[in-house]
């Protein structure tokens, strides 16, 4: 058979093969220096050095095999020079895996409303005891290779959303860009962590085309899709996601920063994205909120009171394994606070069994029908 040569790639601190590929889709293994992962992959967010309602053992027991940081809160508290001395993040929150780390930037753009970016940095207001502090790109890179993450991000000049200057967008792509630039001579252990450049370029095709050159000509171990999630709608930001992912060197992963709805991700992966990161499955799990196929069970629905299934009957997850939907219910309906992690575990699993099942349908070329049933499922015809 005629066999045509898989894209791969090599980086003192990351390999990427790509195993199998279909459409513009592809399942890789992506060799770190914690853990060898296997994409497309979802990373749970874990903010302060947790991810919300589970421990670092379940998060194992789930087959989690990398999970995102956060520069920004761990910055503040407890600080990184404690979180050094304890052997970095892994061994502060005793992670053996993967683990990425954002930047900071986005978080108090996003989180805070309180920036103000100059050509400098970001300068924010610390919401401990509203000093005005700093965060430069240098910065940024120091407690990212304090951290000691696997793979590491930029700072970059994200654009929220609901801004419509066009000029700003433009100034946003181009500075990334120059911060990029800032981050790639400040990084202090480019063998042992990979730095990701951030496309920006807001939803203009021209601005995505300009910052991808720029950033593919650095010649990174893999690149990040940002600017997305801020609540455009989907048609915008799947266009920028085809665009960009087209655009990227094939041998290289790409990451789609702050994406989670199970729709985005099955989507996402068939236009050739490789990573994805969100808060989304453990979030709408404290709000009571299971993930199934079909969409999503509120389980503080009164329709669940006596119902004695588990969420989902094909899960096997822990909470599926020994829970009911009756008994959540009550905890749910009752704010107990084991009603978070018995859902954030079940949403944790969902997540990971989806991007499990679109890997195996790559492999054995079947996405395209694997997707057509996903979608089905979740969008029911109602004769
Ligand atoms: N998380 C979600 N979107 C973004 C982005 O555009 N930049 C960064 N740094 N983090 C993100
Ligand atoms: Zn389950």
């Amino acid at each position: 058979a005629a066999h045509s040569e898989l894209p791969s790639s090599v980086s003192p601190a990351l390999k990427f093969q790509v195993l199998a590929q279909q459409g513009r889709a592809r399942t890789a293994l992506m060799t770190l220096p914690h853990c060898v992962v296997e994409t497309p992959v979802f990373m749970p967010v874990g903010t302060k050095g947790t991810v919300k309602g589970l421990t670092t053992e379940q998060l194992q027991e789930l087959d989690c095999h990398i999970i995102l940081g956060n520069t920004y809160h761990l910055g503040n508290h407890p600080g990184h020079e404690l979180v050094d001395s304890m052997g970095g993040l892994h061994g502060f929150i005793n992670w053996p895996r993967g683990m990425l780390t954002d930047s900071g930037g986005f978080q108090m753009v996003s989180l805070l409303h309180l920036a103000d970016i100059t050509e400098a940095g970001v300068e924010f207001q610390s919401p401990v005891d509203g000093s005005r502090m700093l965060l430069t790109p240098e910065q940024s890179m120091e407690i990212q290779n304090g951290l000691g993450a696997d793979i590491i991000m930029q700072l970059d000049d994200v654009v929220p959303a609901i801004n419509v200057d066009a000029a700003r967008f433009e100034e946003a792509t181009y500075r990334t860009t120059r911060w990029l630039d800032r981050c790639i001579k400040a990084h202090a252990r480019p063998t042992e962590q990979s730095l990701f450049p951030i496309v920006q370029g807001g939803f203009d095709v021209r601005l995505r085309e300009v910052s991808m050159q720029q950033l593919v000509e650095r010649g990174c171990p893999g690149y990040a899709i940002g600017g997305l999630a801020g609540g455009e709608g989907k048609d915008v930001f799947w266009r920028v996601v085809a665009q960009c992912a087209a655009g990227l060197p094939p041998g290289k992963p790409r990451y789609v920063m702050g994406i989670g709805h199970s729709l985005d991700i099955v989507v996402c992966s068939c236009l050739g994205a490789d990573m994805y990161d969100s808060v989304y499955p453990t979030r709408t799990a404290r709000f009571g909120v299971a993930l199934v196929d079909s969409g999503v069970m509120k389980l503080k629905n009164r329709l669940y009171r006596d119902d004695t299934r588990p969420i989902d009957e094909d899960c096997g997850c822990m909470t599926c394994r020994l829970y009911s939907r009756a008994y959540l219910h009550g905890l749910v309906a009752r704010g107990v606070p084991s009603a978070a992690v018995l859902v954030s575990y079940h949403n944790v699993a969902h997540t990971q069994s989806l991007t499990r099942r679109m890997r195996a349908a790559i492999k054995e070329g079947r996405l395209p029908e694997w997707v057509r049933a996903f979608v089905a499922g979740m969008f029911p015809r109602r004769d």
